[in-house]
């Protein structure tokens, strides 16, 4: 029988990134959460009615890329594909915004697309992600961007760049369709068989066609189309920016590929991701997704940041944190007889705040001090028959591989000074 593989596009985050993994989790719950953004967790599974609406029907993402099924009760689920609007749903359904105003929320979690997999490309992914809800101004989307801005330095990222447009609002971007289809349409058996579609359901993604890029030479500018409130609202964010001290890029073409967008967009690129997969976060203002679903219209702003690709990038820049040993001790016993004397003595380590892994297996203790030692264990604790008729245990520090004799009653303190010790 051939043993089951995983799903294709989809990984295991094994212990040997598992520590990167948390470690990326805690430093946006220390960055966002330092600008006040609290917690939430919406379900990976929802309506498929959610992103129909809310992401848009005609958009690659809902079009083609949605695990949907009909469950035995005959309704239409999706796996979430990104989380924008599985937030909004929640904060609106559970009227939290009558209490906060603006409420700003951090999530995390897995998103899932069908996509072809390729590097930095799956189709289970980790989004680290913030929203801001309940609030047009100028200075949140300013806000948004900086935390994601902020986390990037904290985790060690260097090399960001920070992309960024004005989708104006539904009466600008009307105007800009329609500016589109009128210099896409005479180019139309030029187009690739997507931009076709476009062309009909969704102009604006004829912009970031990579295909077509040579027919968006000339095309309008969504720049040039912007009303007056439009352009005020964005000059403020490029302002506030630049207080902020925040580099950025005038990207004409961003459009982004979700349809809930209005205003600003951006998305922070990383030299070394190409292709498609050069974004390593998006995001944006989506004033009119709340009234999409059905709810009172309620603007907000949010990004949401790919651990993969973060985590890929740091590891080809040699950032990151350093390894975590499993436990700062293992107890070894020298043979089966004594198994409970060694379970006692860890029992005690753990009690004492020294983590520690029993060793109990009969095996030799060469096999043991490898084992130990794969584990990044700083100490080896020997419990044999001696040991056990003394009263004391044999203690190896497995940086020196010196040895001395421990009473059992003073091992705690001597494994948490050397700990401490080795913290420095
Ligand atoms: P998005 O641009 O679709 O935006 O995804 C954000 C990030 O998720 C991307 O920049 C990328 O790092 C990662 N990502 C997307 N698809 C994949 C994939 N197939 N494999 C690996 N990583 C991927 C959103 O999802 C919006 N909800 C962001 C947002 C929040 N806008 C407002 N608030």
């Amino acid at each position: 029988m051939a043993p089951i593989a995983a799903v294709r596009g989809t990984h295991d985050i094994l212990p040997a990134q598992a520590h990167a993994w948390e470690w990326l989790h805690r430093t946006h719950e220390r960055v966002a959460g330092g600008f006040g953004y609290r917690p939430v967790e919406t379900p990976v599974l929802e309506h498929t009615e959610l992103f129909e609406r809310g992401v848009g029907a005609g958009t690659d993402v809902v079009d083609k890329e949605m695990y949907t099924f009909t469950d035995a009760g005959g309704r239409s689920l999706t796996l979430r594909p990104e989380g924008t609007a599985g937030v909004v749903r929640a904060v609106m359904a559970a009227h939290l915004l009558d209490a906060t105003r603006p409420l700003r929320l951090r999530y995390a979690g897995p998103m899932f697309r069908r996509e072809r997999p390729q590097k930095g490309r799956h189709r289970q992914f980790h989004q680290l992600g913030i929203e801001c809800l309940g609030d047009p101004a100028p200075h949140l989307d300013v806000e948004v961007i900086e935390v994601g801005v902020r986390f990037l330095e904290a985790v060690g990222l260097h090399g960001v760049s920070i992309q960024v447009n004005s989708l104006g609002d539904r009466d600008d971007r009307a105007r800009f369709r329609a500016a589109l289809v009128a210099h896409y349409t005479p180019l139309r058996d030029r187009l690739c068989e997507d931009c076709r579609r476009r062309l009909a359901v969704n102009p604006l993604r004829l912009l970031d066609c990579k295909r077509d890029a040579d027919l968006a030479e000339g095309a309008p500018r969504l720049a040039d189309l912007l009303g007056a409130a439009s352009e005020r609202h964005f000059a403020e964010v490029l302002a506030g920016l630049e207080d902020a001290g925040i580099a950025s890029t005038r990207n004409h073409r961003l459009v982004r590929g979700l349809d809930y967008y209005c205003h600003t967009t951006f998305e922070l690129w990383h030299t070394s991701l190409r292709g498609a997969q050069n974004a390593l976060a998006g995001g944006g203002r989506y004033d009119g997704l709340a009234e999409e679903l059905g709810f009172p219209g309620t603007p907000g702003v949010g990004y949401a940041i790919g651990m993969e690709r973060l985590l890929s990038l740091l590891a080809e820049e040699g950032a990151g944190p350093a390894s975590l040993p499993a436990a700062a001790a293992v107890v070894c016993s020298l043979a089966p007889a004594q198994g409970l004397a060694a379970a006692a003595c860890a029992r005690g380590l753990r009690a004492a705040g020294v983590a520690t892994v029993l060793d109990a297996a009969d095996r030799k203790l060469g096999a043991k001090l490898r084992a130990a030692a794969s584990l990044g264990a700083r100490w080896a604790v020997l419990v044999g028959e001696v040991e056990v008729a003394t009263g004391a245990v044999a203690l190896k520090d497995l940086a020196t591989q010196e040895q001395e004799t421990v009473p059992a009653g003073r091992l705690a303190a001597r494994l948490r000074g050397g700990v401490e010790d080795a913290a420095g």
